[in-house]
């Protein structure tokens, strides 16, 4: 298909589409922060609960609109952005199709706004991660599957032979995705803004967290380790340390996520050799886990010195340490008997965080301060320096987050199962919550600093673009290498 509207900066060359690639990276910083600010402000309403007011500005309708606003558009953005960016540099074409590629752009900020409408309003599925009620799943499937004809139509029509592993760990993710939205949003709509899932009992229960955790494992890992796969080397001038590795631990990834979820559901109603299966499978997902962080990071051999003065280097490299850290927690956490003491506590919110502060923001927010110099014709980001400071604020942010999770968490487990000697509890549950009272305070500075250094970014970002303008690269003769 021929380029369109595009700008040629090359006369009559045929150029990338980054039309739809600037368009989503603006989004990802856009929705980051509303996102975090949401997760500030619900921090803040658990620190100090007179912040909730009337309804609509409660947590508990607030909090899914800080997880959807968060994974979906922060993350979602960030996704859409690179793969596209990533599948045609890589196969050294343009996408398929321009107009399905900006479909995808307006359709996906469509489910976006209709999440921040719906969700304060009180209507959802009551499915953690699944909440969007069934109007927006079915928009949420088109806008999906119109992707992954972009996606895959885009390697389909490539011209070099090679797949590059980027391909494989974003193409895993669109058909997981499509795969596991479809089937767990199965529901019967009384309404238009009402519905009940095709599940009951135990069973919804069961498909509801093998959707969560490879909601986890897909969109949250796989689909970021793409990111990884072609930022790191490229931002390091290095090319991956070990190609064998990655696709290993591609297939063991893939293989072994789609039978943790019932670690979720330790200790309920779902019958025990499931959880048993569970919990083995996900102590064994250490290990790829462990394969894709180790070759990212060794991804730097020869090119450490890199790290004192790439700030964009340092975002991504301390991604992949939160990246292993969180892999190494989750299996522990999976394990029943430590399970006993972290299911319902904070320590689990400190384990989510550190994947997704830790990896998940932090690897977009590297690949992102990549793009936009790229996008917009510059060399590099308006400030070095400011990317430094950011650096700091996320780094000592989410160190504060997790570290105070980590504690309300092991505090509020041990005091739950303090007996006194004739068997009664020691503490009344209240007193857990006032024992946790600190931590929500520290928590809060550390989604405030968090944030503010997306603020740092908006403005960076903001002042590259001005200083530039739209860039769309010609597609270069046929290349011999395969990750151009
Ligand atoms: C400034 C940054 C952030 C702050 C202050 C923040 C704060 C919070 C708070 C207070 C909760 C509710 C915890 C509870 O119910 O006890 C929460 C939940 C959650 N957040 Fe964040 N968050 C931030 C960033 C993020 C990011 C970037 C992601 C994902 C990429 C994320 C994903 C989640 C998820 C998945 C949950 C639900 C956890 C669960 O149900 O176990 N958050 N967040
Ligand atoms: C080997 C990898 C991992 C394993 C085995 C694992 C395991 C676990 C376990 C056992 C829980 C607690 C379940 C409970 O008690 O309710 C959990 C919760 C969670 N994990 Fe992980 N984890 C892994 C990696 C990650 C990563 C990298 C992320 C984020 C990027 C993540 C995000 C979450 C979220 C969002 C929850 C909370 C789900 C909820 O209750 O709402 N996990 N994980």
């Amino acid at each position: 298909m021929q380029a369109n509207s595009a700008l040629e900066p090359h006369g009559g060359v045929e150029t990338f589409n980054y039309r739809v690639v600037r368009q989503f990276s603006i989004m990802t910083v856009v929705w980051g922060i509303v996102g975090m600010l949401v997760g500030v402000i619900i921090a803040a309403q658990m620190a100090w609960p007179e912040l909730n007011f009337g309804p609509y500005f409660h947590f508990g309708r607030l909090r899914p609109l800080h997880t959807n606003a968060v994974i979906f558009a922060f993350g979602g953005c960030a996704l859409f952005a690179t793969s596209y960016y990533v599948v045609q540099r890589t196969c050294g074409v343009r996408l398929i199709s321009d107009k399905l590629a900006a479909f995808t752009f307006w359709g996906w900020q469509l489910v976006i706004v209709a999440a921040a409408i719906t969700l304060p309003l009180g209507y959802t599925s009551g499915k953690e991660y699944a909440e969007l009620e069934w109007p927006i799943d079915i928009l949420i499937t088109v806008v999906w599957l119109s992707y992954a004809y972009v996606f895959f139509g885009t390697i389909a029509r490539r011209t070099q032979k090679h797949i590059y592993v980027a391909n494989w760990f974003y193409g895993a993710f669109i058909l997981a995705v499509a795969l596991l939205h479809v089937v767990n949003s199965m529901a019967i709509p009384a309404g238009a803004w009402k519905s009940y899932s095709a599940y009951a009992g135990a069973v919804d229960a069961m498909v509801q967290w093998w959707y969560g955790h490879n909601a986890v494992g897909f969109f949250l890992t796989a689909a970021f380790l793409g990111m990884m796969y072609y930022f790191v080397p490229k931002q390091a001038g290095r090319p991956v340390y070990s190609y064998r590795l990655s696709v290993v631990h591609f297939w063991a990834l893939v293989f072994t996520y789609m039978w943790a979820g019932p670690h979720h559901l330790h200790y309920t109603a779902l019958p025990d050799w499931t959880q048993s299966v569970g919990m083995a499978f996900s102590i064994i997902l250490l290990a790829p886990s462990w394969g894709g962080m180790i070759n990212g990071i060794m991804t730097l051999s020869g090119a450490w010195h890199k790290l004192r003065t790439d700030p964009i280097l340092k975002f991504m490299i301390t991604a992949l340490s939160f990246y292993g850290m969180s892999t190494f927690e989750g299996p522990m956490m999976s394990i029943k008997t430590v399970n006993a003491l972290s299911h319902y506590t904070d320590w689990t919110i400190g384990h989510v965080h550190s994947g997704a502060l830790g990896w998940v923001a932090m690897i977009s927010i590297g690949s992102i301060y990549y793009l936009i110099p790229r996008l917009f014709g510059r060399e590099k980001m308006y400030s070095t320096k400011l990317i430094d400071v950011h650096f700091m604020m996320a780094t000592i942010g989410v160190v504060l987050y997790i570290a105070a999770m980590w504690m309300a968490g092991i505090t509020q487990g041990q005091m739950w199962r303090q007996t006194n000697m004739d068997g009664t509890l020691t503490h009344a549950f209240i007193d857990s919550v006032k024992a946790t009272y600190p931590y929500y305070y520290v928590r809060v500075l550390g989604g405030a600093l968090y944030l503010g250094g997306m603020f740092l970014m908006a403005y960076n970002m903001a002042r590259t673009i001005m200083q530039g303008k739209a860039f769309d690269a010609p597609v270069p003769a046929v290349s011999q290498h395969a990750h151009a």
